[in-house]
């Protein structure tokens, strides 16, 4: 719903409010974001002398402070001391400033022909804001939905005015609110122990969640959540913000002198400088604002609805995921074409339906230190070529996906040596190898050629159904050497953008090739990716004791059905640990399904177990996918309890996860959220049954733990 009287906008529906109003100066200003509120028209947001203040432009009145104003939009320069959202520079003289005032607006259909990713349907209104002194003219998106409790914004700039000017920084949101004594919570981690939720009280000052790494990064998500200090994961106001986008980023919060929060954020300003010439235009990417009066659960619900429904790949959303054999824990670069088809013949008849040949198949890749960029099968491993394995997949009735990491080169390539000035790399230094890579400039037209064309060859010639599309290294050196000295400042997010327009192409020639995200595990997991590849690996660490945290944080912003899991060999490769078959499973099976151990040697009762794990999967799959996803409150030796409830409340997956066996422990029971009170559910494992509201608020009591890391998993399904 978007109204718009006088001079209020509500937009909104039946739970979500989100008021603006253009105020008495003409600037675009916040008034409400939070619960469905009566509609009051009268509304205005205080204006006091704040002493020691700067005045809105041209007004004299001592209350007319520009610190005073909720700002939708905030530029610099003109008396607002908060982090701005909008910096520009005028070539001709260097004049910085932008004063942006309510101009116009009206209801738009989205523009979704761009590469970069965006939400679909809903209702979108555009708001035109004009710098009434300059000309130029910035256009503030809003899209609200009927059933989805979240307002996605973007914005878009045009150079309406008759001179060069430069954008060093466009953000994709502003939001100004008042105080509540909130905290804030972000996802922080590292390579192998990714995304883990982290709170704070919000204090005085400028708090910035950033990445200069040219991915998002394992480091920081591109998310926020600004909440009550005791909101936990069922009550509460919480306000998240997740960008759409894959590259440097910076979110800000911001708790000034007067107890007024700001809240913004979009592509990072740092390096940031984008030449418009008259009549350019650029669009930020989106950012999702969501807002939940039920704490953390519902606010990732909603993340998760408006990501399954309106953003990740539609190809793929609605038909059952491969479940998937990946090669690379079971042979690292240790394989020939008679092991391959000796695990294909393994698992043909385990349920498993595609199988991935991961890093190792090209050039000479006997480990991580070449060969990337010359993407030719090694024909001492594979003599047949890729596309024999390929055909053997096929007719042992399996889909077949190849590993590439499209982004990165390695310096003693054939392609490094034809085409030096393709990689990033800055005039007077040798750029900075990591995993002995270099990185592609994708910002250049002629390499996203050459990618496209790569990977669209071995795609048709060897009849591709899924690629594991990997990038396992930040950026560094970022210069790009064909980009003109006025435009160095746009090179990442033009590597972004390049890298959207690859997927892009390749999605739309091939719909039916899968692609899944990959960055050293997860160090690219956000919601830009999703656009393209509907699953991402969620780590490196697939120990299901570190993994099962790793998805519990990942699931803040990101559904399930867009988490990579597979159960992988144990002692465990990265963490030593062991942990039995079912507990790995059970953790995997809280996502996208698949396998990364050896079948030509694990045991015999070993593949009948993990047939019946996929049979287990495959009858869970559509609710694991689609329903609403709980992370329940757990006390004593039970570390994490996680429920998945049917959009209709008819049945529920129960995961119960333990940690180390403590002995003479005390058990508390666990309440179970998200069912229907007036339901009685059976616990088909234990033939008990209960009703909603007894399980929601008494809880169940688990068993003791028989040995450590153990799972359990319950059914509940409706008593008719
Ligand atoms: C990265 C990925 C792994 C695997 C290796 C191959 O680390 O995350 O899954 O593909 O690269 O080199």
């Amino acid at each position: 719903m978007i109204k718009q009287n006088g001079c209020v906008f509500e937009l909104g529906n039946t739970k979500i409010r989100y008021i603006m109003i253009v105020n008495e100066y003409g600037y675009l200003e916040n008034l409400y974001f939070g619960k469905k509120i009566d509609y009051m028209p009268c509304i205005k947001n205080a204006r006091i002398n704040r002493g020691h203040g700067t005045l809105i432009p041209g007004e004299t009145d001592r209350n007319a402070d520009a610190g005073n104003v909720r700002f939708e939009y905030s530029s610099a320069n003109r008396g607002d001391y908060r982090t701005p959202s909008f910096e520009i520079e005028f070539d001709s003289d260097g004049d910085r400033c932008c004063d942006l005032k309510y101009l116009s607006h009206r209801i738009v259909d989205k523009d979704l022909s761009s590469d970069l990713p965006k939400c679909d349907g809903g209702e979108t209104l555009e708001i035109t804001l004009l710098d009434e002194n300059t000309g130029l003219k910035v256009y503030l998106y809003y899209t609200v939905y009927d059933d989805i409790d979240a307002i996605v914004r973007s914005v878009k700039v045009e150079n309406t005015t008759t001179e060069v000017v430069y954008l060093d920084k466009f953000y994709s949101f502003n939001i100004d609110v008042p105080n509540e004594n909130y905290s804030y919570s972000g996802l922080f981690g590292a390579h192998l122990r990714e995304r883990k939720l982290e709170q704070a009280p919000l204090t005085h000052g400028l708090h910035t969640f950033n990445s200069r790494r040219g991915e998002t990064s394992s480091v920081v998500n591109p998310f926020v959540a600004l909440h009550d200090s005791t909101a936990d994961e069922h009550s509460g106001n919480v306000f998240g913000f997740n960008l759409i986008y894959s590259g440097n980023f910076e979110l800000n919060l911001e708790l000034d002198e007067f107890d007024s929060v700001r809240v913004n954020g979009g592509i990072s300003s740092e390096g940031f400088r984008w030449k418009l010439n008259p009549g350019d235009v650029l669009e930020t990417p989106e950012c999702v604002l969501v807002y939940s009066c039920f704490g953390f659960n519902k606010m990732s619900q909603t993340f998760h609805d408006l990501y399954r429904r309106h953003l990740a790949n539609k190809q793929f959303i609605n038909v059952n995921r491969p479940i998937v054999i990946n090669s690379w824990e079971a042979t690292y670069y240790n394989f020939d074409d008679r092991k391959l088809k000796q695990i294909i013949d393994n698992v043909a008849e385990s349920g498993i339906d595609t199988f991935v040949l991961d890093d190792g198949w090209f050039a000479k890749r006997d480990d991580d230190t070449t060969s990337l960029g010359d993407w030719i099968c090694d024909k001492t491993k594979l003599p047949n070529g890729i596309k024999d394995i390929s055909d053997y997949c096929h007719n042992k009735g399996l889909k077949f996906g190849l590993w590439f990491e499209p982004e990165a080169i390695t310096p003693d390539s054939n392609l490094y040596k034809e085409q030096p000035e393709w990689v990033l790399k800055a005039p007077r230094h040798i750029p900075s190898l990591a995993r002995s890579e270099f990185v592609l400039d994708l910002s250049n037209d002629a390499v996203r050629k050459h990618l496209t064309n790569v990977l669209l060859r071995h795609i048709e010639e060897n009849k591709i159904d899924y690629i594991k599309w990997d990038m396992n290294r930040s950026l560094s050196d970022c210069f790009s050497q064909h980009l003109p000295k006025s435009q160095r400042g746009e090179v990442m997010h033009r590597y972004i953008l390049g890298l959207y327009n690859i997927l892009n192409n390749i999605t739309q020639k091939h719909p039916h090739v899968l692609i899944e995200g990959c960055a050293s595990g997860g160090c690219r997991f956000d919601a830009g990716i999703l656009k393209y590849c509907p699953h991402i690996w969620v780590s490196d660490n697939t120990d299901a004791y570190m993994r099962a945290e790793i998805q519990r944080g990942t699931s803040y912003c990101y559904p399930l059905s867009s988490m990579s899991n597979h159960v992988s060999a144990c002692p465990n490769h990265q963490t030593q640990r062991t942990t039995s078959l079912k507990t790995r499973f059970d953790v995997a099976s809280f996502g996208v399904l698949g396998y990364e151990l050896d079948f030509n040697t694990i045991s015999a009762e070993e593949r009948g177990a993990i047939s019946k794990q996929i049979d287990a999967y495959t009858q869970d799959r559509e609710l694991i996918m689609n329903g609403d996803y709980y992370r329940l409150i757990t006390q004593n030796d039970v570390i994490y309890a996680d429920v998945v409830v049917s959009k209709d409340k008819s049945k529920a997956i129960l995961k119960l996860m333990y940690g180390l066996k403590v002995p003479n422990t005390t058990i508390r029971p666990i309440k179970i959220w998200g069912l229907d009170e007036n339901t009685v559910y059976r616990f088909e494992e234990s033939n008990e049954e209960f009703s909603g509201n007894i399980l929601e608020n008494r809880g169940i009591v688990p068993d003791c733990s028989p040995n450590d890391f153990y799972t359990e998993i319950y059914h509940l399904t409706r008593v008719e």
